[in-house]
């Protein structure tokens, strides 16, 4: 198969029409056969439950191409997993699990000539996203439902290098306690955009969010949850029902402790405690690691000792042993690494 003609290393991360999405419609009670459509269009009523009451859920994961060649998907399992705990939460019908792997591989390999080589730093966004098509007036779950993924190559996060973040701690909260922070619905995000907005607004490149309930401890940001590292080197990330179970950092936590052998611990993150911590790192599929160098929270500058130049030492051990799982120049926890072609 050829390849397309692109510029692997400077694509961004852009919406791009690829030649096939997936779609599966649910009608009359049950989800349709699913098929590849060359279609990037969706045609709806103007009275979706998507439209009015933003009953929408969706994923986010990559395949990428191996040392070897292979095309590879990282724990697709996890994805399909959280999306029937996303969707279930909004009164939505879930979408099979072995199913939601099987579009997976099958949109992956229509989509092949898209996926970019090995060795460029590049991948192939996988986002699969289910929402409401049926007419809905009163408030309540609409009876139709269409789950699509589309697929879009998406450049290295980092060119040139990985520069530490600055963050603002938030003075706006992204979720509510017992309320809907984790899980990946859009209205988490279309709620998180005007802090995004004011953060850049003032030079900042993310927000810190608090717990809504005390304003006390570390949450997470608009799209990734947190790690810290000691000064004795051991990780430590935030616990909390409001945040978005991230399935990077579930696998880093894991590396960390079984292929690393280093002590992890999860506990409430207190914002007072920041100063003392050596590393801090943003974690999610976007860019697996993103170093943090200093958090601001109101008059108080936090800087971490890795400083503003580079990811600070642990970080980087987590960052290389993951992508290198994820390029096949590792070998990964059994059943982490999904093979399509
Ligand atoms: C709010 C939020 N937190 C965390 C993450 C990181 O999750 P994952 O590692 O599964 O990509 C994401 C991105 O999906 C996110 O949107």
């Amino acid at each position: 198969m050829e390849k397309k003609n692109l510029d692997w290393g400077s694509l961004g991360f852009e919406y791009t029409v690829t030649d096939y999405r997936y779609i599966s419609d649910y009608k009359d009670g049950k989800w349709g056969e699913g098929q590849l459509i060359e279609d990037p269009n969706v045609t709806m009523s103007e009275c979706a439950g998507v439209l009015h009451y933003s009953q929408t859920v969706f994923e986010g994961c990559k395949a990428y191409t191996t040392k070897d060649g292979k095309i590879v998907v990282f724990r697709p399992d996890m994805n399909a997993q959280r999306l029937q705990d996303s969707a279930e939460y909004i009164e939505m019908p879930a979408y099979p699990a072995d199913k939601f792997v099987e579009a997976i591989d099958e949109v992956v390999k229509a989509n092949a000539a898209w996926v970019p080589p090995y060795g460029t730093g590049a991948s192939l966004y996988i986002r699969p996203v289910m929402f409401a098509t049926g007419p809905v007036i009163g408030v309540k779950p609409a009876d139709e439902y269409q789950f699509r993924i589309i697929t879009m190559p998406v450049g290295p996060y980092f060119k040139g290098g990985a520069k530490p973040l600055t963050l603002m701690v938030s003075p706006y909260d992204r979720a509510a306690p017992h309320g809907t922070g984790h899980i990946k619905a859009g209205l988490n995000y279309a709620m998180s955009l005007h802090a995004h907005h004011d953060a850049h607004s003032k030079g900042f490149d993310e927000n810190m969010f608090l717990d809504p309930k005390e304003r006390k401890y570390v949450e997470e940001t608009g799209g990734a949850n947190f790690l810290f590292v000691t000064k004795d080197g051991e990780l430590v990330t935030p616990k909390s029902d409001s945040i978005l179970p991230s399935i990077t950092r579930r696998s880093l936590v894991y590396v960390a402790e079984h292929v690393l052998g280093m002590k992890v611990t999860t506990r409430k993150v207190e914002v007072a405690e920041l100063k003392d911590f050596a590393e801090c790192g943003l974690c999610g599929t976007a860019a697996v690691i993103s170093p943090v160098g200093k958090i601001v929270n109101g008059d108080e500058e936090i800087c971490f000792p890795s400083g503003m130049e580079e990811m600070g030492p642990v970080t980087k051990k987590l960052y290389d042993t993951l992508t290198g799982m994820q390029a096949g120049e590792i070998e990964a926890p059994e059943g982490w690494i999904h093979e399509i072609c």
